[in-house]
C-alpha cells in the first residue's frame, strides 16, 4: 500500500462502514502510515487491504489491522486468499510466532451481522476465541479477540513471576469505543514491594472515568506479574480471557473488566 492508495482504500472500507472509514483514515494519516500495509489490486483498481501491526514489547507478536474486500467482491474467495498471502508472509519472512485479530459482533438494523463473515473466515483458517469483551464497542456490541500459532510453541518452564510496582499514570476512553475507558500505567523502577498496586488506587482510578461518564472499564496485564489479579478483583473487576503467549511463550496478556452498575449511573451515586 502507498500512500497514493489510501482515498481508494478508505473509500472500499466506506462501502462497508462511514465510521470505520473515518478510524481507518485516521490510522493511516495520523498514526501508522503504510507500513506493514497491503491492497490487493484488480485491472489497477484497489479492490481489498490487510496488514499488520507488531505491538511493542512482544516477541513477533502481530496484530491483523483493517481488513476489507470492496462489498461488491465479497464471497468470491479474494478474502481468504488474501489472508492466506499475508499469513504465510507473516510466518516465512517476518518471523510471526502468534497472530491476533479483532472482531465486532455488531448487528446492523438493515444489513444483519456484518462481521459474521469475517469471523468465520478467520476461525476457519485456524484463529480461535481468547477474549470476549461483552458491551466493549457500546452496549450490546461485543469485542471478539482472537488468536492463531504460526511457529510451534518453545519450551518455557523457565518463565518465573516477577514482582514489579505499577503506576497508573492516565485515564483514557478507547477508540471506536462508546463509554469503554482503560488506565494507562507504567512500570515504576526499582519497584518490587509486595503487591504491584492497592485497590484503592483502583478505586480512584474508577471514580476518575466514571466522572467522565464511563460504562465500563478495561485492562490488561502480562501473565508473568506477580499480585495483579487479587487487588482488581477486590475492586470489583473480573478476568475476561488471556490472549496466549501474547508477549512471548508462557508469556500472557490476561484482560480485566468493570462494568459500572448502570442503575447506580442513572441515579448519579457517588457509590461505585
Ligand atoms: C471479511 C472479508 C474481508 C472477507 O472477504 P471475502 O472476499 O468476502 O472472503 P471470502 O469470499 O474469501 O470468504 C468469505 C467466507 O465467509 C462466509 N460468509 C459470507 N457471509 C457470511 C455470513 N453472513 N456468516 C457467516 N459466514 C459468511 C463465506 O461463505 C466464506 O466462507 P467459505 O469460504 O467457508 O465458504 C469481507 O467480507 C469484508 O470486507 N467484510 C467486512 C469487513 C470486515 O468484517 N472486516 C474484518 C474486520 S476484522
Amino acid at each position: 500500500m502507498l500512500e497514493d492508495d489510501i482515498d481508494a482504500v478508505v473509500a472500499l472500507i466506506e462501502s462497508h462502514d462511514e465510521d470505520d472509514a473515518q478510524e481507518a483514515q485516521r490510522f493511516y494519516r495520523e498514526f501508522n502510515g503504510c507500513y506493514g500495509q497491503f491492497v490487493l489490486e484488480q485491472g489497477g483498481d484497489v479492490i481489498g487491504v490487510t496488514g499488520f501491526e507488531a505491538p511493542t514489547g512482544c516477541d513477533q507478536s502481530y496484530w491483523i489491522s483493517w481488513t476489507y474486500i470492496d462489498a461488491q467482491h465479497t464471497n468470491r474467495g479474494l478474502g481468504r486468499k488474501m489472508l492466506t498471502e499475508l499469513f504465510d508472509y507473516l510466518q516465512q519472512q517476518q518471523g510471526g510466532r502468534k497472530l491476533f485479530v479483532k472482531v465486532s459482533d455488531y448487528v446492523d438494523e438493515e444489513d444483519g451481522p456484518i462481521y459474521a463473515a469475517a469471523l468465520h473466515l478467520y476461525e476457519s483458517m485456524g484463529f480461535s476465541i481468547e477474549v470476549q469483551h461483552d458491551d466493549f464497542y457500546d452496549v450490546g456490541e461485543a469485542q471478539i479477540i482472537l488468536g492463531m500459532r504460526l511457529q510451534q510453541e518453545q519450551d518455557h518452564s523457565a518463565v518465573a513471576q516477577q514482582q514489579v510496582a505499577i503506576q497508573f499514570n492516565e485515564i483514557f476512553e478507547i477508540g471506536e469505543t462508546e463509554g469503554s475507558w482503560s488506565f494507562g500505567w507504567h512500570e515504576q523502577k526499582g519497584g518490587g514491594s509486595d503487591a504491584p498496586f492497592t485497590a484503592e488506587d483502583v478505586q480512584t482510578g474508577l471514580g476518575a472515568v466514571r466522572e467522565e461518564g464511563a460504562r465500563c472499564a478495561f485492562l490488561s496485564f502480562p501473565s508473568n506479574y506477580a499480585g495483579i489479579s487479587e487487588p482488581l478483583f477486590e475492586s470489583g473487576f473480573t478476568e475476561a480471557g488471556s490472549l496466549k503467549d501474547y508477549y512471548a511463550d508462557g508469556i500472557d496478556e490476561v484482560h480485566y473488566a468493570y462494568t459500572f452498575n448502570q442503575k447506580l449511573l442513572a441515579s448519579n451515586s457517588n457509590e461505585i
